[in-house]
């Protein structure tokens, strides 16, 4: 004992940390996890969690003060030539890291440990050395709508490359799962949500009094960032770059929001690159007619299939003509779907009866050649792409957020009544079939489940989107009474249906059909007492 005393006073001493920093060195020389004094790496998780947000606050302050000093001219002319207002720097936290920055120590000088500033990925070890990873860069927090700082998006002041670096994935940040600036977008009026590309071109809007607007930045739009936009606003405007790569972004964002059945417009943009050029060269007056006029789904697909096609040609002109149709037979609202055909009838002189035509011969393919040139079709019948319910996946994520906290009595239970075939998301099950086996191996440790999915982005995305989320779990055993409750419920529901359909069926002997009506008298029996 003495010796091991003698030791982490030598450590303490040379690394000039105290007695508790000194043994987690130690122990991680060691590779041994040392038990916390609460006793759970569920507890030390959050403490973690806790000290990343705190870290990241402090440097973001850090980095935002630095720019109005001296040694930060480089960016201070760069904001300038970006036409960026002290309250707009304020508003977002913008910052600068100098070249020379040096956050490390001041975090140590603010007491955080090691181990916590690597947590954070703001100081990359490299050797010995602890490296700041944004150096010579503007800086731009990203906040949860918590007002929580996550993570970072660093500029470079010239035309170098990478233009941008970003904070990586961690236990407070999914980058799938947070939207750049709805912390502050969410105070205005959300009747509708700008969604564009950029950091500069959110700041810069709401700098010009559109202030309802937030990034994906740099990511194609995923779905847990739809469902947020859906959850602010009932209407989401997506106003990407003018460019290629921003046209082919709108796609996928728009069948991301539509599958999530949001209300989106189109903004069209012309004569500038993005929305921060835009409202620079024309201002935000402009900027706002273009809000207004942004067009539907429907509408922006139909202007995209006639870019690639000349309406003069016959050919390009049937093919048009086969193409709205399938594109008008998926709009649902009968007075919609009246109005698109009016609207393109107009814009490109195509006789609303060659629309209607076109529509019946898509409904009744059995009836070739039969022209009904009325509009008195029948509806076809739409076929969505299958999107599981949220309730569902919230569920399915919880249950992936006990195992997390790497129980081996939760996941005692959890694993009587749960397989992992029972989880409906693909993902999640991958994700349960890893941590059961990591279970069975007797390895309750989970916090390193991420390395087992090493280049699976989307996956690593899911399971820090659970790690990053507090669904406020203040009693795990209540959790999961209830998660029980729920699946025997829906089972015995299920079943219910079975039998119900299998009464009907009539080549049933009166034993068999005797026997089914028992077993569904127990289910309801036993539904009504699970409530
Ligand atoms: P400016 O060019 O300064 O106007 O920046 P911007 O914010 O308008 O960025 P841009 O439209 O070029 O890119 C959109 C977003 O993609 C950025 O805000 C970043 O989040 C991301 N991005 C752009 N370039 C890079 C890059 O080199 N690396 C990474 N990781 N992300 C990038
Ligand atoms: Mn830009």
């Amino acid at each position: 004992m003495e010796q091991d005393g003698n030791v982490i006073h030598f450590i303490s001493k040379i690394e000039n940390v105290d007695f508790k920093e000194s043994l987690e060195i130690l122990a991680e020389r060691a590779n041994i996890n040392l038990p916390t004094l609460e006793g759970t790496v569920d507890n030390k998780r959050q403490e973690l969690k806790e000290k990343i947000y705190q870290i990241n606050k402090e440097a973001a302050l850090y980095y935002h003060e630095i720019l109005y000093k001296e040694i930060s001219k480089p960016a201070q002319e760069y904001v300038k030539k970006r036409k960026l207002d002290n309250k707009t720097l304020k508003d977002y936290s913008i910052g600068y890291a100098p070249i020379n920055s040096n956050l490390y120590s001041y975090l140590k000088q603010k007491g955080f440990t090691n181990e916590e500033i690597l947590a954070s990925n703001l100081i990359n070890k490299v050797g010995n050395n602890f490296v700041d990873r944004f150096k010579n860069r503007l800086i731009f927090p990203i906040q949860d709508v918590r007002n929580r700082y996550i993570a970072f998006g660093g500029r470079v002041l010239d035309n170098s490359l990478p233009k941008y670096i970003n904070s990586p994935e961690n236990l407070v940040y999914s980058k799938a799962r947070n939207l750049y600036g709805l912390n502050v977008a969410k105070n205005s009026n959300l009747e509708k949500l700008l969604i564009v590309e950029g950091y500069m071109d959110v700041v810069s809007l709401h700098q010009r009094g559109i202030e309802n607007v937030v990034a994906s930045c740099g990511t194609a739009l995923t779905e847990a960032q739809g469902r947020l936009l859906r959850k602010y606003a009932q209407r989401v405007i997506i106003s990407y770059d003018s460019d290629a790569a921003g046209q082919a972004a709108t796609l996928r964002g728009l069948e991301i929001l539509n599958n999530l059945g949001c209300d989106i417009r189109i903004l069209q943009m012309e004569g500038a690159k993005d929305p921060d050029e835009y409202v620079i060269k024309y201002g935000n007056g402009r900027f706002n007619n273009l809000i207004d006029k942004a067009i539907s789904l429907v509408e922006f697909k139909v202007k995209v299939l006639k870019r690639d096609l000349d309406l003069e040609n016959i050919n390009d002109k049937i093919k048009f003509l086969n193409e709205i149709a399938k594109l008008l037979s998926t709009v649902d609202n009968r007075m919609e779907q009246e109005v698109y055909i009016d609207k393109i009838s107009l814009e490109y002189n195509i006789s609303k009866e060659a629309i209607y035509a076109e529509i019946n011969k898509l409904n009744y393919s059995g009836n070739q050649g039969k022209k009904i040139l009325d509009n008195n079709y029948r509806k076809p019948v739409v076929i969505k792409k299958e999107t599981l319910p949220e309730a569902l996946i919230k569920r399915e994520s919880i249950i992936i957020g006990l195992l997390l906290n790497g129980k081996e009595e939760v996941y005692n239970q959890i694993k009587n009544i749960l397989s992992p075939n029972d989880f409906k998301s693909e993902k999640n099950k991958k994700i349960i079939k890893c941590l059961y086996e990591e279970f069975e191996k007797g390895n309750s440790n989970i916090n390193n489940i991420l390395e087992k999915f090493n280049e699976d982005e989307e996956t690593i995305s899911i399971i820090t989107g659970i790690m990053a989320e507090d669904y406020e779990i203040k009693n795990d055993k209540k959790a999961i009474e209830d998660l029980i409750k729920n699946y025997q419920k829906e089972r015995l529901l299920n079943r219910k249906k079975e039998i119900i359909n299998g009464l009907n069926d009539e080549s049933l002997n009166e034993q068999q059909s005797k026997e089914l009506e028992k077993e569904l008298h127990d289910i309801i029996a036993k539904i009504a007492h699970i409530k």
